[in-house]
């Protein structure tokens, strides 16, 4: 069954806005579901009190935000005091990094990569410095940024305490096998496993416990929401570390890793992507109402699939096929692992010129290391430059590729 992409359309109001408009970089974050704009003016117009106060406005309100808390746990499949929702994906591994970093000591290891975004990098090679643990890096090929399982196991040691890597880098677009990864290292050794899901949220949210992973975060802002990072922690090891809330309220699941404390409208409308994902299931399936979050989303996971792999196929071989582009990642869709997020170096120009010509053309797209600053170094590519990303999810349409190709062709005349 194809997804419906017209209905898909007139759940995002700001596609509307401007026809002409080719938006490309929704890995920097997407545009809003009506159906999250809907929470969030409601409950600033209708609940905007304390919540949980005891009164009846008050009571509305807070469970405007437990509405949200609880879909989402149940469409992770985690129980709800395992999620912890922050105000972005950086501030929620902050926050971890100092929880689990008390537990380690000198002679541990950690195992990190270089094909992530800083904000599953940096926090944890801090505090593993800080505390004299081992930094293991699990390292990108370097002229494709694809990882390699095999290039893993060598790197566990009885003493590995954590390993953290990415479902989908924001720049190489393809998509780790996370649950084949945590089998290889739970295999290995007793660490544990943090999952950055930043960029491979939007095309699909998963099953965590099917992931087996005891760490998993992501933005809503990028996945149709309100700016608000989402983060597991598994319930077995919560217990060990040290909660970061006020002393008064350690303990508490909601806050122990949350010590800006919650964002209240944004919370609420949460819900909202929860809604548009119900709307578009119930649009595309008959048995809807009898099918929770967690099945929804799977149900509607081939059909953006498939329409993703649509908009991918084009653009990777075209920009594959170039001499003068040096494309990031695989080539292809035929794996079902290559995300729409498609980023490449231009060869005869710089990133920064030919990003302005298509944006000019009104192609909406960037450049530069999109905070994946390692990876660009270690891929041979100065960071500042960095690379073009055309960035696209379920909403966009054939025509946009088209479009896109066509503006890209003009933009960087005949190869040499
Ligand atoms: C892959 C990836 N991880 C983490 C982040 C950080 O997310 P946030 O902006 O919510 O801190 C981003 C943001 O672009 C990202 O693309």
């Amino acid at each position: 069954m194809p997804l419906d992409l017209d209905f898909v359309r007139q759940q995002f109001g700001q596609l509307h806005d401007d026809p002409e408009f080719v938006f490309a970089s929704n890995a920097g974050g997407s545009y809003v579901c009506n159906q999250a704009n809907a929470v969030l003016e409601h409950y600033n117009r209708h609940t905007r009190v304390q919540p949980y106060a005891g009164y009846p406005v008050s009571d509305r309100a807070g469970e405007a935000m437990d509405r949200a808390h609880r879909g989402w746990a149940e469409a992770l499949n985690i129980d709800p005091d395992e999620l912890t929702i922050g105000p972005s994906t950086s501030i929620n591994t902050y926050v971890l990094a100092q929880a689990i970093g008390d537990l380690w000591k000198a002679g541990d290891e950690i195992v990190v990569t270089n094909q992530d975004h800083e904000a599953n990098s940096g926090a944890w090679r801090r505090k593993a410095l800080e505390k004299g643990v081992t930094i293991r890096q699990w390292e990108v090929d370097p002229a494709s940024g694809l990882l390699d399982i095999d290039a893993l196991f060598p790197l566990l040691r009885d003493n590995t305490r954590w390993v953290f890597f990415t479902h989908c880098s924001n720049i190489v677009g393809t998509v780790n096998p996370v649950a084949e990864i945590v089998k290889t290292i739970k295999s290995r050794c007793h660490a544990r496993v943090f999952v950055d899901a930043v960029a491979y949220a939007p095309h699909h949210v998963p099953d965590l416990r099917a992931l087996g992973v005891d760490g998993y975060a992501f933005s809503l802002y990028k996945v149709y929401g309100p700016h608000q990072g989402l983060m597991y922690v598994n319930g077995e090891i919560r217990g060990d570390l040290t909660s970061q809330a006020h002393y008064f309220n350690s303990g508490n699941p909601v806050k122990d890793y949350n010590p800006a404390g919650p964002q209240h409208a944004q919370v609420a409308a949460c819900a909202g992507v929860l809604d548009y994902f119900a709307a578009l299931h119930e649009h595309h399936f008959a048995d809807s109402l009898t099918r929770g979050h967690n099945r929804r989303l799977d149900d509607l996971h081939p059909l953006i699939l498939g329409h993703e792999n649509a908009l991918a196929a084009p653009l990777l071989a075209w920009i594959g096929g170039r001499k003068d582009l040096r494309l990031i990642g695989k080539s292809h869709v035929g794996d079902n692992d290559r995300a729409p997020t498609i980023a490449f170096q231009p060869l005869a120009q710089s990133a920064a010129e030919l990003t302005r010509k298509l944006q000019q053309a009104g192609i909406g797209t960037e450049h530069g290391h999109f905070y994946a600053h390692r990876l660009l170094s270690d891929l041979g590519i100065d960071p500042d430059d960095g690379v073009v990303r055309l960035s696209l999810v379920h909403y966009a349409t054939l025509d946009e590729v088209e479009r896109i190709l066509r503006e890209l062709d003009h933009a960087l005349g005949k190869a040499a």
